[in-house]
């Protein structure tokens, strides 16, 4: 079989990065290879997103753009998957007559079918079913060798879906039911990981917090316990969790679990009581401030991030207040924070008193000022302090007044989830894939500076 070239343009969250690579995987036995550029490749996958509406605007506009490839290539195959082909199906098509796929999230089992026949037949299929399964056959857990490229840290899907229905979010929509994958499964993808050089693993799921409840599988901490003890796997990371499902079993993981990175991703989405209801959040401020408190009495360094939507309907000045008042407290080491978008089926579509989009800026932007300082100081906190960095490879950015000119700068993350640089002379040591001591002689909002030591 020739070789083709497969370019996939990954928009939104970590779960479409896993999900890319899953559509990679799946064509390599097609004879498809990776490419990073769209302009040589024969087929072009495009991974969107629609939780919020500027997502699917830059879809929108991306495709404009293969419209054009299309027209001086008549044999490229482009196809759309991830959320917003779930929520748009037959209607994408309709917009987009260029596109020839169109699958769901829960169709990327049937991708190499879909493309071998299009490819074929010229034909255009829509596939957006969602049955609720999760596809763990060999085929699914096969790694593409596209992606053996000696990186430190690899994400791993645990679940799938989300049956929470917060009423401003799409995902139960477009994502389907929760369901979890075998503990055996994920094991055996994160030793293979390993075996291939990963030292540091990203669990995603929407609500990591839920793993296994509903098909009685273990606990999540248990199978956290479980990764715990995968020899040559440095670091576990997970993300998201949703502040009901906290448990105590897992805030206690943060004390017995070495591997278990100082760092949670904790969306409180609000600070306000009134609407962390309107959005069916089922937890109170009080309750957030709780359960981060006890994870701070656990673990003692634990860093926080979280998810803000400001504007939410029916968010008065007051409610805004509210959660500023709780981002001053907690001092979250970093926040997303999002203007509210109305989305396709969430119930909040259809709630009063809509904030008007410039009120909404206006409240994003004090948010972002203010977190902006606390990160800052609390990253300014570290200067003399002495630090465990996961080496990930080469920075990008060259220090600036640091160092002689042979220098080489390495770039990687703390436990606490901070990016840290630092410079050597040496540049015949690699340190990839390491874990040094750093003490930290600048910090930034977005980054630490660093010396080795020790
Ligand atoms: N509008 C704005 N932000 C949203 N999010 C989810 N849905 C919406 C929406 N309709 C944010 C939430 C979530 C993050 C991934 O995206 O903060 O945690
Ligand atoms: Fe959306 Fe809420 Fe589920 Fe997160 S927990 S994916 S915000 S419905």
């Amino acid at each position: 079989m020739g070789k083709k070239y497969l370019y996939i343009n990954t928009m939104g969250c970590q779960m479409n990065v896993y999900d890319s690579e899953q559509m990679a995987n799946r064509l390599e036995d097609l004879g498809y290879i990776l490419t990073p550029s769209a302009e040589k490749a024969d087929l072009i996958l495009v991974n969107t997103c629609s939780i919020r509406e500027k997502a699917e605007n830059k879809t929108y506009s991306f495709l404009g753009r293969l419209a054009r490839l299309k027209e001086k290539k008549k044999n490229l195959i482009i196809g759309v998957g991830g959320c917003l082909a779930q929520q748009e199906g037959e209607k994408m098509i309709e917009k987009a007559p260029y596109l020839d796929l169109v699958f769901g999230t829960q169709r990327l089992s049937r991708l190499a079918e879909h493309v071998n026949r299009i490819s074929k037949n010229r034909c255009k299929i829509v596939d957006v079913e969602m049955p609720n399964v999760i596809d763990e056959t060999s085929e699914a857990l096969k790694k593409s060798t596209s992606y053996e490229d000696g990186r430190v840290t690899s994400f791993v899907t645990i679940m799938q879906g989300c049956d929470n229905f917060c009423t401003y979010c799409v995902v139960p929509y477009v994502r389907g039911r929760e369901v979890s994958r075998h503990p055996e499964n994920i094991i055996s993808e994160i030793e293979e990981l390993v075996h291939n050089g990963v030292k540091e693993v990203t669990l995603l799921g929407q609500n990591v917090n839920s793993y296994g409840k509903k098909e009685g599988l273990c606990s999540y901490s248990d199978l956290l316990k479980k990764i715990n003890d995968i020899k040559g796997l440095y670091r576990i990371r997970f993300t998201t969790s949703h502040p009901k499902d906290l448990s105590s079993d897992l805030i206690n993981a943060f004390r017995y679990l070495p591997k278990l990175a100082n760092h949670i991703h904790l969306p409180v989405q609000s600070g306000s009581n009134k609407i962390l209801n309107l959005m069916n959040r089922k937890y109170t401020r009080e309750e957030y401030f709780e359960k981060v408190d006890k994870l701070k009495s656990v673990c003692s360094d634990i860093s926080f991030s979280s998810d803000i939507i400001v504007g939410f309907p029916g968010e008065t000045i007051s409610d805004f207040n509210d959660t500023i008042d709780l981002v001053k407290k907690v001092e979250f080491d970093s926040i997303f924070a999002f203007k509210y978008s109305d989305r396709p089926n969430a119930l909040s579509v259809n709630l009063p008193d809509k904030i008007p989009d410039k009120e909404k800026g206006e409240r994003l932007k004090i948010l972002l000022d203010i977190q902006t300082d606390i990160t800052t100081k609390r990253n300014e906190e570290l200067i003399g302090k002495i630090v465990e960095v996961l080496v990930e490879g080469f920075s990008k950015r060259k220090s600036t007044n640091d160092s002689a000119d042979n220098s080489i700068q390495w770039t990687g993350r703390t436990s606490t989830n901070k990016i840290v640089h630092f410079a050597v002379l040496d540049n015949n040591e690699s340190f990839k894939g390491k874990l040094v001591k750093i003490i930290i002689d600048r910090a930034y909002t977005h980054s630490l500076f660093g010396k080795i030591t020790g």
